[in-house]
């Protein structure tokens, strides 16, 4: 088990940023929040890493020339942080090339469908649009495309007959919060390992 630094990139509220901050404190992840970074200066994420005393970074596009820019210091304030790995919580926006080339294997997202199931933006909405009876959430390590990579771990959220999206996503977010630390939990602990398309977990 190797004690893990992990650079948390969150657009929103922070709730699963929450549940990773108290895995990592009650001890259940050998991990420790060294940076919690936003595109958004007013999430609530910047506020709960505040609250729990862990350093913040907002990068705003519109500052940089360029996609490339943006990412460049994104990753560049994840490599300051000394991050071990990289947690997507809610980020809502592509990494692009540069960002992935130099964390393959080392970002990781959360997304509240089965992959590759309902992909992007609204994905409970999208959900219930279509029509499934049952959906639920994702792990999955992160390449080039949009919520394309490798999945760590999912599970089923039973879509109920009078739901609503903000309701059906907050079951989900329900589930999220036990799955992205335990993916984590499984990175630290070295059992993670991509083949092709597949994570086996060891
Ligand atoms: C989570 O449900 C996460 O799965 C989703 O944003 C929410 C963030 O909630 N991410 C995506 O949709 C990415 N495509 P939070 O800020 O409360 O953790």
């Amino acid at each position: 088990m190797v004690f893990v630094k992990l650079a948390v990139l969150a657009s929103g509220a922070g709730t699963n940023l929450q549940a990773v901050i108290d895995g990592c404190r009650s001890g259940e992840i050998p991990a420790e929040v060294a940076l919690v970074l936003s595109d958004r200066p007013t999430a609530g994420a910047l506020q709960r890493a505040s609250a729990a005393g862990i350093p913040t970074h907002v990068v705003r596009p519109r500052e940089f020339d360029d996609r490339t820019a943006c990412d460049a210091a994104i990753s560049t304030a994840c490599a300051e942080a000394g991050a071990g790995l990289v947690v997507l919580a809610g980020f809502m926006r592509l990494l692009g090339p540069a960002f992935l080339g130099r964390w393959a294997g080392r970002c990781i997202n959360v997304h509240p469908s089965l992959l590759p199931a309902f992909p992007g933006i609204d994905a409970p909405a999208q959900a219930l649009a279509y029509g499934v009876r049952l959906t639920g959430c994702t792990v999955h390590f992160v390449d080039e495309g949009a919520d394309t990579g490798p999945i760590i771990l999912q599970d089923v959220v039973p879509v109920e007959p009078d739901d609503n999206a903000e309701a059906l996503h907050r079951r989900i977010q329900a589930v999220e919060w036990r799955l992205l630390p335990e993916a984590i939990r499984l990175f630290a602990a070295g059992r993670l390992r991509v083949r092709g398309r597949r994570v086996e977990i060891g």
